[in-house]
């Protein structure tokens, strides 16, 4: 279990460093990230090295007990390197050149950046490769930047060249005919800025994956070239930003990591939780928390202050989910530069914030706890499926500007969440092996892969298989299908899609599986039609637009004999239904239910050793006092207390206990 901070040595006089770091070891750290955005100061002019500071500090951080992981600063290139080679700073959709200055002013495509970015990394990598108090590489910092240069636009047409092999092909699966679209050439090709053809934007995402891909190989192998194999590489992802499928980067890195922030308000558990779930899947292990926020950011419209030991609860919700590592953003503001506000955990007087004893109290007890986590992980029997395709895909056509994708999945989520069912978010052509029940939001593009691997669930598996609103419409070069949705899993499905509406006004639903229930569907709806007598209606709409009047909202449907099921939802549902349909599907799905009795806002979850072990982290998100009943007898690892029956947990407490 790792505890630390972001430090940036060289902001300060190296006479100060002693004190920070005696400060970060009292606070319990045992990791601090660094380096990520220093090239000015590792390389001040071209080819001239200045590693040593840097030696100096990673010296000091391990005599005071603390690994290190360090970043490499290609996010962040130095002025001499932009003024010299303006062929290396991004250009905007407009034309013009990214200022300097403000980092990612970068083109991850070019050959001159490149270039500059090998040589920087090949010497961190030569001179601490083999450093055995540095445990591992952030690659770069939340890449984001899309460059609009000449090159850019040149390796996209090669890359359709490749994707395609023809441009007849690329004409048929992009429909050219439209509007006159119809290329002679790849080099007619254009860089899609704003709305245009679906495939030309489907396959731009997927190029710019490509893009970040090869920047991430070229730095790996640069540090691969002299590191010693137990260093980790990783770079640190920012939740559910689509800006490229994360997937497809993290087949190279060793550890997913992401940077978790709140910004305004507050922590919202049954919604972080979810982004948690999101990067322990990307590598279908646990990962780290590689930046926090140590109080308030300074980025969001109101940046307050997390409440008095919110930032606890969160630690802990965080290793629930698999955080082997939490490390706040930042140690100390710069005096200088853009992000002077920022939360810290040492003032601008060098002394600590008031902060900094929550952090001293969250390093303590990450200690006390890091014997019975270790080797431990969160193991569920529900999935949930995650699409970059369909996602960039629905986003460019959402119908109804509420249609967020990310928010269709979390309205799915957070029942989960608020009964304590843990849940794996996992790509949507991943191995389904050993789960009860699967959910797949809106997979609006779908691939063969993802129609196998949910067919071989229901048929093989026997599994609980729910399907969603505006799934399987669009193939992988974003087409229609020529059938209904949900297209290839209409015949699993027992249903297909009639018409779908987008709502400008709530509709009635009524659930036929608890007769009691009603309510609304809102966003969209679609008109169900059962293609098998086998096919269950469980839910119809009332009367609505004429269209959807009594018509099934909800299907079931069994597959084969003895299979298992395909749920087919036909609309978003207002919260109470969702919350019935969620209880429903529990029981159908025969998911074991949370044996702790926990009220609203108390989140109770495991994590479990190989041999099936398990700690039991139970989290009052509350600011006021609640209390569980456990079923069994628990030790608490941060207390030693012996807990049994009617346990109360103050406001924001937390009890783990094994
Ligand atoms: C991001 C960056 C950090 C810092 C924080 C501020 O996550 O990675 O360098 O700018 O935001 O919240």
């Amino acid at each position: 279990m790792y505890f630390g901070t972001a430090w940036y040595p060289e902001h300060w006089p190296e006479t100060r460093w002693p004190e920070d770091v005696r400060m970060m070891r009292e606070a319990g750290m045992n990791v601090c990230r660094i380096a990520e955005f220093a090239w000015s100061s590792l390389e001040p002019l071209e080819g001239e090295y200045e590693f040593d500071w840097l030696e100096r500090a990673i010296a000091l951080l391990a005599d005071n007990g603390i690994a290190v992981v360090l970043g490499t600063p290609t996010a962040a290139p130095p002025a001499w390197l932009t003024h010299h080679h303006p062929d290396t700073l991004a250009i905007e959709p407009d034309g013009r050149p990214a200022q300097h200055g403000n980092r990612c002013h970068y083109s991850p495509t070019s050959p001159t950046y490149h270039k500059y970015v090998r040589r920087i990394v090949e010497h961190m990598a030569r001179r601490f490769g083999q450093d055995p108090r540095v445990i591992g590489w952030q690659i770069d910092n939340e890449y984001n930047r899309i460059d609009y240069s000449e090159n850019t636009h040149r390796q996209f047409q090669h890359y359709l060249k490749e994707q395609y092999g023809s441009i007849e092909a690329l004409n048929a699966h992009w429909h050219t005919a439209y509007w006159s679209q119809t290329y002679t050439d790849f080099d007619e090709i254009p860089l899609p800025i704003g709305p245009h053809n679906p495939g030309l934007m489907l396959a731009f995402r997927r190029f710019i994956t490509r893009v970040w891909k090869e920047f991430q190989q070229l730095q790996i192998a640069s540090i691969r070239m002299y590191s010693r194999p137990e260093q980790w590489i990783t770079h640190n992802f920012m939740g559910w930003f689509d800006g490229f499928d994360h997937y497809v980067l993290c087949e190279d890195l060793d550890l997913a990591s992401w940077d978790w922030y709140v910004g305004t308000g507050h922590h919202d558990y049954t919604r972080t939780g979810a982004a948690h779930d999101l990067t322990r899947g990307f590598k279908r292990r646990n990962f780290w928390v590689m930046e926090t926020q140590p109080g308030s950011v300074n980025w969001a419209p109101v940046n307050n202050v997390l409440y008095r030991g919110e930032a606890r609860c969160m630690a802990w919700h965080a290793v629930a989910h698999g955080a082997d590592a939490l490390l706040y953003w930042q140690w100390r503001s710069a005096p200088g530069g853009q992000e002077q506000l920022h939360g810290s955990l040492i003032g601008a007087d060098g002394r600590p914030r008031p902060f900094y004893q929550e952090a001293c109290q969250i390093g303590a007890e990450l200690a006390r706890a890091a014997g019975v986590l270790r080797d431990t992980t969160p193991r569920n029997e529900v999935a949930f499926l995650n699409s970059y395709d369909a996602r960039w895909a629905l986003d460019a056509q959402r119908h109804h500007r509420d249609f967020d994708p990310v928010a269709h999945l979390l309205h799915y989520y957070r029942p989960f969440a608020s009964r304590n069912i843990g849940v794996d978010i996992v790509h949507a052509e991943a191995d389904l092996s050993g789960y009860r029940l699967v959910v797949a939001p809106a997979l609006f593009v779908l691939s063969e892969a993802t129609v196998a691997q949910l067919t071989r669930f229901v048929t093989e598996q026997k599994g609980t298989l729910v399907l969603t609103v505006r799934t399987g419409q669009k193939d992988v070069h974003n087409a229609l299908f020529p059938v209904l949705q949900p297209g290839p899993l209409r015949e699993i499905a027992g249903a297909e899609v009639e018409e779908f509406f987008a709502l400008d006004e709530p509709v009635p639903v009524y659930g036929e599986w608890e007769a009691s229930l009603e309510g609304q569907g809102r966003i969209w709806a679609e008109r169900l039609r059962p293609l098998s007598e086998r096919t269950q209606v469980i839910a119809r709409f009332g009367l609505a637009n004429g269209w959807l009047d009594n018509g099934p909202a909800i299907t079931r449907h069994p597959v084969g004999t003895d299979g298992g099921q395909v749920v087919l939802v036909g609309t978003w549902l207002s919260e109470a239904l969702q919350d019935a349909l969620t209880r429903w599907l529990v029981q159908a799905a025969g998911v074991t239910p949370e044996p702790i009795e926990a009220p609203p806002g108390v989140e109770v979850l495991r994590r479990y050793t190989s041999d099936g072990c398990a700690v039991t982290f139970v989290i009052n998100h509350n600011r006021q006092e609640a209390s569980v009943v456990l079923p069994g007898t628990g030790q608490d690892v941060l207390t030693g207390e012996t807990c049994a029956g009617t346990v109360i947990l103050p406001g924001y407490g937390v009890r783990v206990l094994v």
